[in-house]
């Protein structure tokens, strides 16, 4: 994924989807088809051991990346505890996936379409004082397969799994949780008691995704070489 040089926009996939990082996250996109030959995976969990591993820039991203290759895809924020996609994608969160579970809205009410072709954004909405209750509660249950049926795939953020409950509750209401893991700075057995609480839960665990890999700088000639000759060809056309 992206290397951490402080000015990479989070929506790097829909900003600059020509650059290495966008090409990272159409592999993962890739790596999905597999997971899915066995099982439909049309929902996906995106969760991680601990705070700022990059669970949201993974989500997003890779909701960018479904949607860019033609799929219906609806990207929700379950972090009702820090929710950041409404950031992300620069647009107001008066209204979002908190509404839609206590007044009884249609998402499609709360929803933001427009941003990117084929996505459609639930940003949390109010802050509730009780995440967990609210998550593992059936209206949340019966969302899912409201949701499956009008799109191609759900992309689920939420909050670390050490931390609180609500992703293990999510992970099981799922087809597929996908777990970030930060190069360098998760350490193996706090990324292990992750994956064991997820599969404690009934989790169905598709994939890793190293986050925030350093990459030697023989790799940026590798890609400073291939950009370059993107370009060359676009000048071409
Ligand atoms: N691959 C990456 N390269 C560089 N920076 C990254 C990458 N992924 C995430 N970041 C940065 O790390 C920070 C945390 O990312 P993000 O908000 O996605 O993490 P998170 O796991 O969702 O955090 P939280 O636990 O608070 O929900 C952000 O500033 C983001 O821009
Ligand atoms: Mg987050």
């Amino acid at each position: 994924m992206f290397k951490s040089n402080g000015y990479a926009p989070q929506l790097i996939a829909h900003k600059h989807p020509k650059s290495a990082a966008a090409e990272a996250y159409r592999v993962l996109r890739t790596n999905l088809g597999f997971a899915a030959l066995d099982h439909p995976c049309r929902s996906i969990l995106v969760t991680s051991a601990g705070p700022e591993d990059g669970k949201s820039t993974t989500a997003a991203n890779l909701a960018v990346v479904l949607a860019q290759a033609g799929n219906k895809v609806i990207l929700v924020d379950c972090d009702l505890r820090k929710p950041v996609l409404h950031k992300i994608f620069e647009v107001e969160n008066h209204r979002g996936l908190t509404n839609c579970l206590l007044q009884n809205l249609d998402p499609a009410e709360v929803s933001k379409n427009g941003l990117v072709e084929n996505l459609t954004l639930v940003t949390s909405g109010p802050i509730p004082p009780n995440p967990a209750e609210l998550l593992g509660s059936g209206r949340v249950r019966a969302l899912w397969p409201a949701l499956l049926e009008r799109f191609d795939y759900l992309i689920v953020d939420s909050p670390p799994v050490l931390a609180v409950t609500d992703a293990s509750l999510l992970a099981a209401q799922v087809d597929g949780v996908i777990l970030v893991v930060r190069a360098a700075t998760t350490r193996v057995e706090i990324a292990r008691e992750a994956r064991d609480q997820l599969l404690k839960a009934s989790a169905r665990i598709i994939g890793v995704v190293l986050n925030q890999v350093k990459m030697p700088a023989r790799d940026y000639h590798y890609y400073y070489y291939y950009h370059r000759r993107e370009k060359e060809e676009e000048v071409r056309l």
